[in-house]
Protein backbone atom coordinates (compact mmCIF):
# COMPACT_ATOMS: atom_id res chain seq x y z
CA UNK A 1 0.00 0.00 0.00
CA UNK A 2 3.01 2.29 1.21
CA UNK A 3 5.02 1.46 -2.28
CA UNK A 4 1.44 2.17 -4.54
CA UNK A 5 1.20 5.45 -2.17
CA UNK A 6 4.81 6.37 -3.54
CA UNK A 7 4.17 5.40 -7.12
CA UNK A 8 1.58 7.32 -7.32
CA UNK A 9 2.93 10.86 -5.34
CA UNK A 10 5.95 9.57 -7.68
CA UNK A 11 3.58 10.19 -10.98
CA UNK A 12 2.00 13.12 -9.60
CA UNK A 13 5.39 14.86 -9.15
CA UNK A 14 5.74 14.12 -12.60
CA UNK A 15 3.01 15.60 -13.78
CA UNK A 16 2.83 18.23 -11.94
CA UNK A 17 6.93 19.45 -13.04
CA UNK A 18 5.81 18.53 -16.79
CA UNK A 19 2.88 22.00 -16.63
CA UNK A 20 5.21 23.65 -14.46
CA UNK A 21 7.85 26.56 -15.95
CA UNK A 22 10.71 24.43 -18.12
CA UNK A 23 8.69 22.44 -18.98
CA UNK A 24 8.33 21.13 -22.78
CA UNK A 25 4.95 22.79 -24.12
CA UNK A 26 1.41 21.08 -24.76
CA UNK A 27 1.88 20.57 -28.58
CA UNK A 28 5.36 19.50 -28.19
CA UNK A 29 5.86 16.13 -30.77
CA UNK A 30 2.35 16.86 -32.52
CA UNK A 31 2.63 17.47 -36.00
CA UNK A 32 -0.84 19.33 -36.19
CA UNK A 33 -2.37 22.04 -34.33
CA UNK A 34 -6.01 21.94 -33.26
CA UNK A 35 -7.03 25.03 -33.56
CA UNK A 36 -10.33 25.87 -32.29
CA UNK A 37 -12.59 28.82 -34.09
CA UNK A 38 -15.96 30.35 -34.37
CA UNK A 39 -16.57 31.03 -38.30
CA UNK A 40 -19.33 33.28 -38.17
CA UNK A 41 -16.96 36.92 -37.66
CA UNK A 42 -16.33 38.22 -41.28
CA UNK A 43 -13.52 39.25 -42.37
CA UNK A 44 -11.83 37.35 -39.44
CA UNK A 45 -13.51 33.51 -39.93
CA UNK A 46 -16.04 32.63 -42.25
CA UNK A 47 -16.92 29.61 -44.10
CA UNK A 48 -16.62 30.03 -47.76
CA UNK A 49 -18.21 28.67 -50.63
CA UNK A 50 -16.62 25.37 -50.87
CA UNK A 51 -17.45 25.11 -47.06
CA UNK A 52 -14.68 25.54 -45.49
CA UNK A 53 -13.44 28.04 -42.43
CA UNK A 54 -11.25 30.78 -44.00
CA UNK A 55 -10.46 34.97 -43.56
CA UNK A 56 -7.70 36.79 -42.25
CA UNK A 57 -7.59 34.76 -38.90
CA UNK A 58 -7.29 31.33 -40.31
CA UNK A 59 -4.58 32.54 -42.79
CA UNK A 60 -2.61 33.94 -40.08
CA UNK A 61 -2.70 30.61 -37.79
CA UNK A 62 -1.53 28.94 -40.69
CA UNK A 63 1.23 30.72 -41.37
CA UNK A 64 1.94 30.28 -37.65
CA UNK A 65 1.62 27.03 -38.15
CA UNK A 66 3.98 27.00 -41.24
CA UNK A 67 6.57 29.05 -38.97
CA UNK A 68 6.28 26.12 -36.14
CA UNK A 69 6.93 23.31 -38.74
CA UNK A 70 3.11 22.21 -37.78
CA UNK A 71 0.23 21.76 -39.74
CA UNK A 72 -3.19 23.64 -39.06
CA UNK A 73 -6.12 21.75 -38.38
CA UNK A 74 -9.52 24.40 -37.77
CA UNK A 75 -12.47 23.06 -35.60
CA UNK A 76 -15.40 25.36 -36.26
CA UNK A 77 -17.09 25.46 -32.60
CA UNK A 78 -19.39 27.78 -30.64
CA UNK A 79 -17.72 30.93 -29.47
CA UNK A 80 -18.97 30.70 -26.19
CA UNK A 81 -17.05 27.07 -25.91
CA UNK A 82 -14.15 28.07 -27.36
CA UNK A 83 -12.11 29.31 -24.01
CA UNK A 84 -13.02 26.07 -21.80
CA UNK A 85 -11.93 23.98 -25.05
CA UNK A 86 -8.19 25.34 -24.94
CA UNK A 87 -5.87 22.50 -24.02
CA UNK A 88 -8.33 19.94 -23.91
CA UNK A 89 -10.52 19.26 -27.16
CA UNK A 90 -8.40 22.09 -28.73
CA UNK A 91 -4.41 23.11 -28.76
CA UNK A 92 -5.37 26.84 -29.18
CA UNK A 93 -7.83 29.43 -30.41
CA UNK A 94 -7.81 32.04 -33.12
CA UNK A 95 -11.22 33.99 -33.23
CA UNK A 96 -10.71 37.71 -33.17
CA UNK A 97 -11.07 37.17 -29.23
CA UNK A 98 -10.50 40.01 -27.61
CA UNK A 99 -7.85 39.62 -24.66
CA UNK A 100 -9.90 40.31 -21.22
CA UNK A 101 -8.92 39.91 -17.39
CA UNK A 102 -11.55 37.13 -17.31
CA UNK A 103 -10.34 34.80 -19.69
CA UNK A 104 -7.00 35.41 -19.09
CA UNK A 105 -7.49 33.65 -15.98
CA UNK A 106 -8.32 30.66 -17.39
CA UNK A 107 -5.96 31.34 -20.57
CA UNK A 108 -2.85 32.74 -22.10
CA UNK A 109 -3.18 34.69 -24.93
CA UNK A 110 -0.15 35.39 -27.69
CA UNK A 111 0.97 39.01 -28.64
CA UNK A 112 -1.46 41.32 -30.17
CA UNK A 113 -2.39 40.49 -33.57
CA UNK A 114 -4.93 43.23 -34.45
CA UNK A 115 -6.79 46.11 -32.47
CA UNK A 116 -10.67 46.35 -32.76
CA UNK A 117 -13.28 48.57 -30.95
CA UNK A 118 -17.00 47.59 -30.40
CA UNK A 119 -19.72 49.04 -33.22
CA UNK A 120 -23.34 49.74 -32.77
CA UNK A 121 -25.54 48.99 -35.79
CA UNK A 122 -28.51 50.70 -35.98
CA UNK A 123 -31.58 51.22 -38.46
CA UNK A 124 -30.55 53.84 -40.63
CA UNK A 125 -33.28 56.28 -38.85
CA UNK A 126 -32.17 55.59 -35.58
CA UNK A 127 -31.34 58.85 -33.54
CA UNK A 128 -29.26 56.29 -31.61
CA UNK A 129 -25.71 57.97 -30.89
CA UNK A 130 -24.46 57.87 -27.72
CA UNK A 131 -23.94 55.66 -24.32
CA UNK A 132 -26.62 57.23 -22.72
CA UNK A 133 -29.61 56.60 -25.24
CA UNK A 134 -28.89 53.05 -25.83
CA UNK A 135 -30.47 52.99 -22.39
CA UNK A 136 -33.68 50.65 -22.38
CA UNK A 137 -32.97 49.69 -25.37
CA UNK A 138 -33.32 45.88 -27.21
CA UNK A 139 -29.58 45.24 -27.68
CA UNK A 140 -28.82 41.88 -29.44
CA UNK A 141 -25.24 40.70 -29.10
CA UNK A 142 -23.11 37.03 -30.00
CA UNK A 143 -23.28 34.97 -26.68
CA UNK A 144 -20.09 35.28 -24.44
CA UNK A 145 -18.51 38.37 -26.53
CA UNK A 146 -17.09 41.91 -25.04
CA UNK A 147 -20.38 43.21 -26.93
CA UNK A 148 -22.61 40.94 -25.17
CA UNK A 149 -20.47 42.31 -22.04
CA UNK A 150 -20.93 45.97 -22.89
CA UNK A 151 -24.51 45.09 -23.75
CA UNK A 152 -25.21 43.46 -20.38
CA UNK A 153 -23.93 46.65 -18.49
CA UNK A 154 -25.96 49.32 -20.08
CA UNK A 155 -28.91 50.53 -17.77
CA UNK A 156 -32.45 49.05 -18.49
CA UNK A 157 -31.27 46.95 -21.08
CA UNK A 158 -33.04 43.92 -23.00
CA UNK A 159 -29.80 42.02 -23.96
CA UNK A 160 -30.62 39.43 -26.74
CA UNK A 161 -27.58 36.33 -27.31
CA UNK A 162 -27.40 34.96 -30.87
CA UNK A 163 -24.99 31.92 -31.74
CA UNK A 164 -24.30 34.03 -34.88
CA UNK A 165 -23.79 38.08 -34.99
CA UNK A 166 -25.76 37.26 -38.35
CA UNK A 167 -28.78 36.39 -36.88
CA UNK A 168 -28.72 39.03 -34.50
CA UNK A 169 -28.57 41.75 -37.37
CA UNK A 170 -31.34 39.72 -38.97
CA UNK A 171 -33.47 40.42 -35.66
CA UNK A 172 -32.45 44.09 -36.18
CA UNK A 173 -33.91 43.98 -39.51
CA UNK A 174 -36.69 42.90 -38.59
CA UNK A 175 -37.56 45.11 -35.78
CA UNK A 176 -36.71 43.00 -33.40
CA UNK A 177 -34.16 44.62 -31.96
CA UNK A 178 -32.94 48.44 -31.40
CA UNK A 179 -29.42 47.87 -32.28
CA UNK A 180 -26.79 45.37 -32.52
CA UNK A 181 -23.63 45.45 -30.50
CA UNK A 182 -20.51 43.95 -32.54
CA UNK A 183 -16.69 44.09 -33.31
CA UNK A 184 -15.91 47.04 -35.88
CA UNK A 185 -15.16 44.87 -39.32
CA UNK A 186 -17.67 42.07 -38.58
CA UNK A 187 -20.22 44.97 -38.24
CA UNK A 188 -18.97 46.74 -40.98
CA UNK A 189 -19.23 43.61 -43.30
CA UNK A 190 -22.90 42.79 -42.41
CA UNK A 191 -24.16 46.73 -42.93
CA UNK A 192 -22.58 46.39 -46.28
CA UNK A 193 -24.84 43.40 -47.18
CA UNK A 194 -27.60 46.17 -46.08
CA UNK A 195 -26.63 49.28 -46.60
CA UNK A 196 -30.28 50.61 -47.35
CA UNK A 197 -31.59 49.83 -44.11
CA UNK A 198 -29.07 49.62 -41.63
CA UNK A 199 -25.62 52.21 -41.07
CA UNK A 200 -22.88 51.27 -38.25
CA UNK A 201 -21.91 53.71 -35.61
CA UNK A 202 -18.50 53.52 -33.97
CA UNK A 203 -18.42 52.64 -30.52
CA UNK A 204 -15.52 55.17 -29.42
CA UNK A 205 -18.66 57.36 -29.76
CA UNK A 206 -20.05 55.77 -27.34
CA UNK A 207 -17.20 55.43 -24.79
CA UNK A 208 -16.31 52.23 -25.92
CA UNK A 209 -12.69 51.05 -25.21
CA UNK A 210 -10.20 49.60 -27.70
CA UNK A 211 -9.95 45.96 -28.06
CA UNK A 212 -6.93 43.60 -28.41
CA UNK A 213 -7.32 40.60 -30.45
CA UNK A 214 -4.99 37.71 -29.38
CA UNK A 215 -4.29 33.95 -29.79
CA UNK A 216 -5.29 32.29 -26.72
CA UNK A 217 -3.13 29.30 -25.46
CA UNK A 218 -3.22 26.81 -22.28
CA UNK A 219 -2.64 28.98 -19.01
CA UNK A 220 0.72 28.58 -18.21
CA UNK A 221 2.28 27.35 -21.76
CA UNK A 222 5.06 29.29 -21.80
CA UNK A 223 6.80 27.52 -24.23
CA UNK A 224 3.95 27.47 -26.65
CA UNK A 225 3.44 31.13 -26.21
CA UNK A 226 7.01 32.19 -26.98
CA UNK A 227 6.67 30.02 -29.94
CA UNK A 228 3.40 31.73 -31.79
CA UNK A 229 4.65 35.05 -30.60
CA UNK A 230 8.15 34.55 -32.64
CA UNK A 231 5.95 33.46 -35.41
CA UNK A 232 3.62 36.29 -34.93
CA UNK A 233 7.21 38.60 -35.39
CA UNK A 234 8.43 36.58 -38.49
CA UNK A 235 4.83 37.19 -40.45
CA UNK A 236 5.24 41.11 -39.57
CA UNK A 237 8.74 41.36 -40.65
CA UNK A 238 8.49 39.55 -44.09
CA UNK A 239 5.75 40.81 -44.70
CA UNK A 240 3.25 37.98 -44.44
CA UNK A 241 1.25 39.89 -42.23
CA UNK A 242 0.52 43.05 -44.19
CA UNK A 243 -0.69 40.81 -47.72
CA UNK A 244 -2.99 39.11 -45.11
CA UNK A 245 -4.45 42.18 -44.18
CA UNK A 246 -4.52 43.52 -47.53
CA UNK A 247 -6.31 40.60 -48.86
CA UNK A 248 -8.99 39.92 -46.19
CA UNK A 249 -9.50 43.08 -44.26
CA UNK A 250 -8.11 45.99 -47.02
CA UNK A 251 -6.87 48.39 -45.03
CA UNK A 252 -4.04 49.91 -42.74
N1 LIG B 1 -13.89 40.31 -29.96
C1 LIG B 1 -15.06 39.78 -29.35
C2 LIG B 1 -14.72 38.95 -28.14
O1 LIG B 1 -13.61 38.54 -27.99
C3 LIG B 1 -15.91 38.99 -30.30
C4 LIG B 1 -15.24 37.84 -30.96
C5 LIG B 1 -16.21 36.94 -31.72
N2 LIG B 1 -15.49 36.06 -32.57
C6 LIG B 1 -16.04 35.11 -33.32
N3 LIG B 1 -15.23 34.39 -34.07
N4 LIG B 1 -17.31 34.91 -33.36
O2 LIG B 1 -15.52 38.68 -27.30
Amino acid sequence: MKKLLAVCMCVMLTAGMLTGCGSKSSVAGKDTLIVGTNAEFPPFEYVNDSGDPDGFDIALIKAVGEKMGKSVEIQNMEFDSLVSSIGSKIDMAIAGMTVTEEREKTVDFSDSYYTAVQYVILPVASEINSYDSLQNCRIGVQMGTTGDFIASEVAGSTVSRYNKGVDAVNDLLNDRLDCVIIDKNPAETFVSIHSEELKALDGAQFGFEEEAYAIAMPNGDTQLVSAVNSALEELRKDGTYDELVKKYIGEE
